[in-house]
């Protein structure tokens, strides 16, 4: 029987913890203030900067919001990013992505200060991760290295394999499961035999952007499974880049769509915020 790695519960955990150390600093006299921007009004990212939001009131972090309209020129919005990279109250400033056709993202990015970049995005602190030095670090592989640890998984020594090379997710994920002491092979649209390198895997993260992209035929017999993807299936269902009902009797342990990694993002994020200040 495998194990369900339940990201809601493991979240609630590190954002308890969280607000613990917040009001510590409070009661130093410490404040901490995010600054979120969004630009459009996407749905998606409505979602995701309301359950910011809310995380940062639970955990007793001031947000501000900045609901930019769609139109919002890349001038205007550099200009926005440079006021609070300048602004000694702002301790994290965060831009929501995707970002409008007209914005160029990276450059947006690239503006944010490293020191105020919580969510990891910035070259410096890119660089700091490939080297072992201190930075920020994406919140999403970052939360899932706390769901790994946290549910007993052992990562040293392992063999771990991310399918999926994003600067958000599969870059940053194998760096870290690298500082792990994992051994790490990156998969993706060009690896040829794929299922090869991915049944070789004690450590699986799939973060391919495709419905139900992994069947049980990648998969070796009690694996673990990390399930970063998230999309609505036919019937309007949320599902992963896994056919959960498919592999997830192959694993020894497996994250569920919804409940598994996407809170714990939210959760990494409060903690980058935190760490800012501490
Ligand atoms: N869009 C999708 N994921 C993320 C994230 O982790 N941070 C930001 N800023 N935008 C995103």
């Amino acid at each position: 029987m495998y194990k369900l790695i339940d990201g809601k519960k493991i979240s609630q955990e590190i954002k308890d913890e969280l607000k613990v150390k917040v009001s510590d600093l409070k009661a130093q006299g410490k404040n901490i203030c995010l600054a979120v921007i969004q630009v459009g009004n996407d749905p998606a990212s409505s979602v995701y900067v309301g359950n910011k939001k809310k995380a940062c009131a639970y955990i007793g972090i001031e947000s501000l919001a900045y609901e930019l309209p769609e139109e919002t020129s890349q001038e205007e919005l550099l200009a926005l990013v440079k006021k609070l990279n300048e602004d000694d109250k702002v301790n994290g400033i965060l831009v929501q992505l995707q970002l409008p056709k007209h914005i160029d993202e990276e450059m947006v990015i690239q503006t944010i200060a490293p020191e105020k970049d919580v969510d990891g995005f910035n070259e410096k602190n890119v660089g700091a991760l490939c080297v072992g030095s201190k930075g920020y670090v994406s919140c999403t592989p970052l939360g899932i290295i706390q769901l790994l640890k946290r549910s007993g998984v052992e990562i040293e020594g392992k063999n771990c394999v991310v399918i999926g090379r994003s600067n958000i997710v599969g870059k940053p994920m194998s760096l870290l499961l690298l500082r792990e002491n994992g051994t790490v092979t990156i998969c993706h649209s060009r690896t040829q035999n794929i299922k090869e390198i991915t049944k070789q895997a004690d450590i699986l993260v799939v973060a391919v952007g495709k419905p139900k992209f992994v069947d049980e035929s990648f998969v070796k017999e009690g694996a673990v499974v990390i399930d970063v993807g998230i999309h609505r299936n036919e019937n309007n269902k949320l599902c992963g880049d896994v056919d959960f009902d498919r592999v997830a009797p192959h694993t020894s342990a497996i994250t569920p769509v919804p409940g598994g990694v996407g809170p714990m993002t939210i959760a990494m994020l409060m903690s980058n915020c935190v760490s800012s200040v501490e």
